[in-house]
C-alpha cells in the first residue's frame, strides 16, 4: 500500500516536469501567455475579460485589428492612452515587450 502511494506521487511529479520540460503551448495554454497575463492583469477590468468590452470599448472579434491594420499604431494608443478619457498610457508601467505581448493577445481576441 505504501508502495502504491508513492507511486502515484511519481507519476505526477514526471507528469509536471514533462510539462515543464516540453512548454506551456503543450499544457493548454493559448501560446501567448505573457499577453494574455498582461491583459488580464491591466486591461481586462474596461475591456472585458475576453476583450468584449465593458468601461473601454470591445476589442475582440477582429475590432482593434480592423481599426488598426498596422500593428504600430495599436501599439502607440496602448503606449501614450488616449488624452482625456480612462485610457491611460501605459508606456513607463509596462515594457516595450509587455506592450507587444498584450497587442499581440488583443489582436487574437
Ligand atoms: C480604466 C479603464 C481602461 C483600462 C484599464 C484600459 N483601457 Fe484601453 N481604453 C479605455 C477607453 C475608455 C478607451 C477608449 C478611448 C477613446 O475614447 O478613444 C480605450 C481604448 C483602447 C484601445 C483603442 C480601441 C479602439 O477601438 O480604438 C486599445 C487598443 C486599448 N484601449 C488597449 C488597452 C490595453 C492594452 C490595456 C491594458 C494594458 C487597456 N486598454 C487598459 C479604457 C481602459
Amino acid at each position: 500500500m505504501r508502495m502504491l502511494t508513492s507511486g502515484h506521487r511519481l507519476v505526477a511529479l514526471v507528469a509536471a516536469a514533462a510539462c515543464v520540460a516540453i512548454g506551456a503551448t503543450a499544457c493548454g495554454d493559448g501560446g501567448n501567455s505573457a499577453g494574455e497575463e498582461v491583459y488580464q492583469a491591466n486591461c481586462a477590468t474596461c475591456h472585458g475579460a475576453d476583450g468584449g468590452g465593458g468601461a473601454g470599448p470591445k476589442l475582440s472579434e477582429g475590432r482593434v485589428v480592423e481599426r488598426y491594420p498596422e500593428v504600430a499604431d495599436q501599439e502607440r494608443v496602448v503606449r501614450e492612452g488616449v488624452e482625456g478619457t480612462a485610457m491611460q498610457a501605459w508606456e513607463g508601467t509596462l515594457t516595450d515587450e509587455e506592450i507587444s505581448a498584450v497587442v499581440e493577445y488583443e489582436r487574437s481576441l
